[in-house]
């Protein structure tokens, strides 16, 4: 099985933006710990903070690999093209918010991507990556 794991706008931050938030570790070495646990998985880590990169890349991967996990930032808010995107590819999408998005600003509330996704996971730090990961494991 091999999975993308796709992330948005200054998620390569992550580690030095707003700690309290998002917490004190970059996403590479989280990566490692990731990789670590699913050794029968293939993982492809790809981060960009331009909307057309990111739906370039789930075209060009959308027949290579069996799911995405996508945390795409702020653009979860706004990218109707994002969205579309999703709907349009048959491989299959978990949303992750590494924050409780329903526990912040209201308009972190206003999820464009998530219906086209096959579940959504935020609240649980990084640790998301890993469920979602999981769920594709399980055969969720
Ligand atoms: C985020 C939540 C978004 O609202 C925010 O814009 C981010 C990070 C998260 O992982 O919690 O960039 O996607």
């Amino acid at each position: 099985m091999k999975l993308l794991i796709l992330n948005g706008p200054n998620l390569n931050l992550l580690g030095t933006r707003e700690p309290h938030i998002y917490g004190n570790r970059a996403f590479e070495k989280y990566f490692k710990l990731l990789n670590a646990e699913f050794p029968n998985i293939e993982l492809e880590y790809f981060q960009s903070n331009q909307e057309g990169e990111l739906i370039d890349k789930m075209h060009e991967e959308r027949d290579k690999v069996d799911g995405v996990v996508f945390n795409p930032g702020a653009y979860a808010h706004t990218s109707i093209a994002l969205s579309d995107c999703i709907a349009a590819i048959d491989t299959p999408v978990v949303e992750v918010h590494i924050s409780n998005v329903f526990d912040r600003e209201g308009y972190r509330q206003n999820l464009l991507l998530a219906k086209n996704c096959k579940g959504f996971i935020s609240g649980f730090g990084l640790d998301c990556y890993r469920l979602a990961v999981a769920s594709f494991e399980n055969g969720i």
